[in-house]
C-alpha cells in the first residue's frame, strides 16, 4: 500500500514537472509589431481579391502580390502606351505567364479586366481539360492555375484612343501542356 501511494505521487510530482517544462514551453506572446506588411495600393489588392475569388470557387489557393512582376508589368504596359499606341504587347517569349485585355471607350477596373478573364469559364471543360466549342479559355486557366504562386499587373491608359491596357504576369507560369490548371 505504502509502496503503492509513493508511486502515485511520484507519478503526480512528474506529470506537474511536465505540465511545468511545457508550461515553459509556450512562446510569450510576440512584442507588439511595428514591422507589419503595409497594406497593397488598392488596384493591387483588388486585383488580387478577384483572382483569387475565382481561384476559391473552383477549390485553389490564393495567389500572393509580387512588386518585382507588378514592377515588370508597369514597364510593359508603359512601354506599349508609350511606343505601341496601347496595343496588345508580345508575351509569347516571356518567362512568366501573362494576361492582357484591351478596353477601348470605357474605364476598365482591375476588378472587371479580371472578371473579363474569368468570363471564359464558360468554355472551359475540366473533364477533357479543353475548351469547348472553338472559343478560348487559356486567360481563364491561367487566372486559376493552381502552381502560380505570385501575381503583379498594371494598367495604363492612352486618352488619344480612349483606350486601356490591362496586365497580369503569372510566377510560376501556368498553361503548361499536358497539365490540367488544377
Ligand atoms: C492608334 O490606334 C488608333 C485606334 O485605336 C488609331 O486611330 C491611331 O492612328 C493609332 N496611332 C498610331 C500611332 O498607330
Ligand atoms: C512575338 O515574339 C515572338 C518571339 O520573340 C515572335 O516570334 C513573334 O513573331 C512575335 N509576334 C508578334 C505578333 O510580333
Ligand atoms: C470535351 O468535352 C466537351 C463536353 O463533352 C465536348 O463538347 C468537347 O468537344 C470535348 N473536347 C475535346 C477536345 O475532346
Amino acid at each position: 500500500m505504502a509502496n503503492f501511494l509513493f508511486l502515485h505521487l511520484l507519478l503526480l510530482t512528474t506529470s506537474l514537472s511536465l505540465t511545468y517544462i511545457s508550461g515553459q514551453k509556450v512562446a510569450p506572446p510576440p512584442p507588439p509589431s511595428t514591422a507589419t506588411t503595409p497594406p497593397l495600393p488598392r488596384p493591387a489588392q483588388e486585383f488580387l481579391d478577384a483572382h483569387n475569388k475565382a481561384r476559391a470557387e473552383v477549390g485553389v489557393g490564393p495567389l500572393t502580390w509580387s512588386p518585382m512582376l507588378a514592377k515588370e508589368t508597369s514597364l510593359l504596359v508603359r512601354y506599349q502606351r508609350d511606343k505601341q499606341n496601347c496595343s496588345f504587347a508580345n508575351l509569347t517569349s516571356g518567362k512568366y505567364g501573362g494576361n492582357q485585355l484591351w478596353a477601348s471607350g470605357m474605364a476598365v477596373t482591375p476588378r472587371m479586366a479580371v472578371d473579363n478573364w474569368v468570363a471564359e469559364k464558360k468554355f472551359y471543360n475540366y473533364a477533357n481539360n479543353s475548351c469547348v466549342g472553338g472559343d478560348k479559355c487559356g486567360v481563364y486557366t491561367q487566372v486559376v492555375w493552381k502552381k502560380s504562386m505570385e501575381l503583379g499587373c498594371a494598367q495604363a491608359s492612352c486618352s488619344k484612343e480612349s483606350a486601356t491596357l490591362t496586365i497580369c504576369f503569372y510566377n510560376p507560369p501556368g498553361n503548361v501542356i499536358g497539365e490540367k490548371p488544377y
